[in-house]
């Protein structure tokens, strides 16, 4: 059977609890991508333009450095990424964590949190973060506290 990872990036908590239901349902490791310098509430205030995500995210160049990246993505086959949607994308914290790795010949699968927003270009902003031979799947949104059960149903749609 297929060697599957669950890492996700959480500001404020809400993806690190679907990513954690999901690796229960799963069996499966789970690892955090965690910013060299945490996000704090000021810093994660949208209506602020000047406001590190708001600044960050407006150069889709810039990589926030990451701590500690101490897992071996190798020993995977499909590697879960969990994130909270940012200005309609994945935050530039997974592509530094993306490129961090290498994700040749594997399979990942996107999920992320959101206020409403659904997956949109996510995937497409990902793509350019990894070899020609990855797989990124369409993924979704998970949000309202998915059960096991509706997770269980989504990973057999999926049949990874
Ligand atoms: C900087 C920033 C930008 C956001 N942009 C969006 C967005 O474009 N669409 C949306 O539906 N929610 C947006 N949100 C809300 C988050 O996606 C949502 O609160 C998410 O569940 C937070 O997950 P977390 O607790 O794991 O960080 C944004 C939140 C922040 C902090």
């Amino acid at each position: 059977m297929a060697k599957r990872l669950v890492t996700y990036f959480s500001a404020s908590g809400v993806t690190r609890k679907v990513a954690e239901t999901l690796a229960q349902v799963l069996g499966a490791d789970i690892y955090e991508i965690r910013p060299e310098v945490p996000y704090t509430k000021a810093d994660l205030d949208w209506r602020d333009d000047n406001s590190r995500s708001s600044v960050e995210m407006r150069d889709k160049t810039f990589r926030p450095p990451v701590a500690d990246e101490g897992v071996d993505i190798s020993a995977y086959d499909v590697v879960f990424v969990g994130f909270p949607i940012w200005w309609h994308v994945a935050p530039t914290i997974v592509n530094t964590f993306l490129e961090s790795h290498d994700f040749s010949d594997k399979i990942i699968v996107p999920f992320a949190t959101s206020g409403s927003s659904d997956m949109g270009e996510t995937v497409a902003g990902l793509k350019p973060s990894v070899a020609a031979s990855t797989t990124i799947l369409d993924g979704r949104v998970l949000n309202g506290s998915p059960s096991k059960e509706s997770l269980v149903a989504w990973l057999k749609s999926l049949g990874v």
